[in-house]
């Protein structure tokens, strides 16, 4: 059975990206082993505690490199990404050997899905933004995204309600990431 690791672009509660990725795990049911990443305990890259790779970055990168594929669901912010996906992905993008760049890194390959719930543009500039560098870090992208425009009214429920036409296209992604 196909691994599917799930990455949540946001770190609030409540979260709409949340709950767009409980509908996707609805979705994949029983057709795929999902799981979510927990990189809250990831450091911020820096160069000097690349060696030894810190517990957290080991454990991640496993996971990672166990995973047949990653879905993220993430906000846009400021017309692109998160800066903790960010984070994320360079320590994904590093060599595993120290200054070995020949060896595949674990994002090397990977094939990625990415949706997302946000404003008006529903994360269209984050998902370009985050395909751009997912592509540069030799990340397989499947063409096939699902953006979500938060409605007015979730502000003040806390839940977000997806349409028939947006729980379609959904579908049709998970579809194209098992296929
Ligand atoms: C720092 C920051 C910048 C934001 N910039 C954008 C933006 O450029 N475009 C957009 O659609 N929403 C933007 N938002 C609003 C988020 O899309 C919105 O808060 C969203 O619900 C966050 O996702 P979550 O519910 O999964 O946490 C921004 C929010 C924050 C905190």
């Amino acid at each position: 059975m196909k691994k599917i690791l799930f990455i949540i672009g946001s770190l609030r509660e409540k979260s709409f990206n949340r709950q767009l990725a409980q509908e996707a795990m609805q979705i994949i049911g029983n057709r795929a082993q999902v799981t979510e990443l927990d990189y809250s305990d990831l450091p911020l890259l820096n160069q000097d505690i690349e060696q030894p790779e810190p517990t957290a970055v080991t454990r991640i990168r496993q996971t990672v490199a166990a995973a047949d594929a990653l879905w993220f669901f993430t906000p846009e912010y400021n017309f692109s990404y998160p800066g903790h996906v960010k984070n994320l992905l360079d320590w994904l993008s590093r060599p595993v050997i120290p200054m070995d760049y020949a060896t595949p890194t674990c994002s090397n390959g990977k094939r990625v899905a990415l949706s997302g719930a946000g404003g008006k543009a529903a994360t269209a500039n984050c998902r370009a933004k985050l395909t751009e560098l997912l592509t540069f870090i030799k990340a397989d992208v499947l063409a096939e995204q699902t953006g979500i425009a938060v409605p007015a009214e979730a502000w003040g429920t806390d839940v977000l309600v997806l349409t028939q036409e947006q729980k379609e296209q959904l579908k049709s992604q998970a579809n194209a990431l098992l296929g």
